[in-house]
């Protein structure tokens, strides 16, 4: 969380920050600031409370100059207020920081080395920066005074500082927070994300953890920490400004949702063949084939995606899919299978709490793969293996198509394993039409968003609370339907197992609780949930049903083209995120950036 971006060179650094931070907003949103130089001690630091507009709106033309740093927050230490806005400031003023991250032993330093400073804020940052400055004072030059406060850092991190003094250098460095370089002719750039700097550049350089990079408006100086030179190339990315815009969308979300027919189309061209065979790595078949278990570690709507894609992966590849919440997993590893191969589901690749997971992984020799959406991204680099989702950049906080990507890419993995196994059961299954189907579901349902919105309208425009029920793999769905509606339209929701709210949850229905039941798989499955819906409807919910065609009963309120039972998970989602796009809006709540929440959670 947090977005960086810095540059320094022949370029107008007020318009590629402030751009860069439009861009970088989707990483947090509750404060802004920049800070630009124009030639030695004349330099312009802006902060605002607030979106980039607020910022944008603080800065007048006379904030100019080639070298500068900006960031946008998600607070972690210290409320969202101008003074814990980045950029800040050593004690004379001399330095200029910004951070992604969290610093563990600020407090400690604060105590150590910084007595008689005095802090603006309450930022763990700011502590960082006073520590830099103070080493200089006391002798050092910029570089060894940096180096020794990394040295003494401990914690997650990615740093851009600005001497005012020597105003033509960033010194950048990072720990376990993503920051990369962006390459151009007289000059450079140092950002969170490439897609914030696509507009400039299309050429990047990947930092690692603990690396010290000096950028200047025609070099780029990559060291470790004890200042020994490290060569790297650089890469070209494949990123389209047409993207990573929301075209004539009213929100990302939105158009996000409406591209899931074209990812599912993508995902076919890629993991297959013409010919329909599948085109999948072979090394990534033979480890799972090599497993005795398969892990899924991952983090909200990537975990439920884990679920989603459970029973397919088991009934295919015949191994047992155990899932993990990363947060649990990084530091309570339980008892593992003999064989275990771990998978990261993670659409940005950056969350902090499954790279812990594969860190561990790591350590211990476990295979692994992620599966991400992002190419390069930490995750992606970590593992022994990526599958990657090709779904183009998501934008919108609320995951959607990285979800059903997710799944599908999952799906022609299980397939592959099955085929090399020579399970009959994969190799009937003939995926590329089968998702060619669902591509086709998901337009039919995307066709009803007039009719959802008015059942949204009716169901959830004022509610606190409200449940998603459904058995098996109706159950995941409700899972990521209840937090794709609490996220964006703040009601209280839970997704539960249908058949367990008799054993205590009922006692939460009352009259006009509203209660979304989701019926697919077999007609036994679907008579007991129907059973559920009846006991809630008896004791005054308000019901709205779900149901897969050929399921369906009079009365339903919305009907989900049948597809393929393994991934009925992918079409059952659809009307739920509409639905929670549409609560959303109704509550005139912003749909893309809710509350309190970043896109890419790269803190534990
Ligand atoms: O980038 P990741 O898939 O690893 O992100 C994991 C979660 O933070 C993410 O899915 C989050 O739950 C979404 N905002 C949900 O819509």
């Amino acid at each position: 969380m947090c977005g960086i971006v810095g540059v320094v060179g022949n370029r107008n650094a007020t318009d590629i920050l402030m751009q860069g931070l439009e861009k970088l907003e989707y990483r947090g949103y509750d404060s802004a600031g920049i800070y630009v130089v124009n030639g030695a001690n004349n330099g312009r630091l802006i902060k605002s409370v607030g979106r980039i507009a607020d910022l944008r709106a603080k800065i007048g033309i006379d904030v100019a100059g080639s070298t500068g740093i900006g960031h946008t927050r998600w607070a972690t230490h210290g409320q969202a207020t101008e003074e814990n806005a980045h950029p800040h400031t050593s004690e004379t003023g001399r330095f200029v920081l910004v951070h992604n991250g969290v610093i563990e032993n600020y407090l400690q330093i604060k105590e150590v080395y910084l007595e008689g400073h005095t802090l603006k804020g309450q930022t763990d940052t700011e502590i960082a920066v006073h520590l830099i400055g103070q080493f200089v004072t006391d002798g050092l030059s910029v570089l060894e005074a940096f180096k020794k406060a990394l040295n003494i850092i401990e914690g997650s991190y990615a740093f851009a500082l600005v001497d005012s003094e020597e105003p033509d250098t960033i010194y950048v460095a990072k720990n376990k927070s993503p920051l990369l370089i962006g390459l151009g002719e007289g000059y450079n750039m140092v950002c969170s994300d490439a897609m914030a700097m696509i507009r400039e550049t299309s050429e990047f350089m990947e930092i690692h953890d603990k690396e010290l990079v000096i950028l200047t408006k025609d070099s780029v100086t990559v060291s470790d920490y004890d200042g020994n030179v490290v060569e790297r190339g650089s890469y070209t990315a494949e990123l389209d400004l047409s993207d990573i815009g929301k075209g004539t969308y009213p929100y990302y979300m939105l158009k996000e949702i409406d591209e899931q027919p074209t990812v599912m189309r993508k995902l076919i061209s890629t993991y297959a063949d013409t010919d329909g065979n599948m085109n999948v790595d072979p090394e990534i078949v033979k480890t799972v084939q090599e497993a005795d278990r398969i892990y899924i570690l991952a983090a909200g709507t990537s975990y439920n995606a884990g679920f989603a894609s459970k029973s397919m992966l088991e009934k295919l590849t015949d191994t047992p899919v155990e899932l993990g919440v990363a947060s649990e997993w990084g530091y309570n590893m339980p008892l593992l299978s003999k064989k275990p191969m771990f998978i990261l589901l993670s659409q940005s690749g950056e969350t902090a709490d499954s790279r812990q997971v594969l860190v561990k992984a790591n350590a211990a020799g476990i295979p692994s793969l992620t599966v991400t959406n992002v190419p390069g991204s930490t995750l992606s680099r970590e593992a022994t293996y990526t599958m990657l989702l090709h779904a183009g950049p998501e934008i919108a906080v609320a995951s959607t198509k990285a979800y059903t990507a997710q799944v599908a890419a999952l799906a022609f993995l299980a397939k592959a394993v099955g085929e090399a196994n020579g399970k009959q059961e994969a190799i009937d299954f003939d995926l590329v039409h089968e998702l060619s189907i669902v591509a086709q579901s998901i337009e039919a349902t995307l066709s009803e968003k007039d009719a959802i919105a008015e059942k949204v309208q009716n169901l959830l425009s004022t509610t606190r609370n409200a449940f998603y029920i459904g058995r098996g793999n109706d159950y995941y769905v409700a899972m990521e339907a209840s937090l794709k509606l609490k996220e964006i339209s703040y009601i209280q929701c839970e997704g539960f197992a249908a058949g367990e709210l008799k054993h205590g949850t009922i006692s939460l229905i009352e009259e006009g609780t509203p209660v979304l039941g989701l019926i697919s798989s077999s007609e036994v499955v679907a008579a007991h949930t129907r059973g559920n819906i009846q006991e809630v409807a008896a004791r005054g919910a308000h019901v709205l049903t779900i149901v897969e065609e050929g399921l369906n009963k009079e009365g339903d309120d919305i009907i989900v083209n049948k597809v393929h039972p393994f991934l009925a998970t992918i079409a059952m989602v659809i009307p739920t995120q509409l639905i929670a796009y549409f609560a959303s809006l109704q509550r005139g709540l912003d749909v893309d950036k809710p509350r309190n929440l970043a896109k890419a959670v790269t803190v534990e």
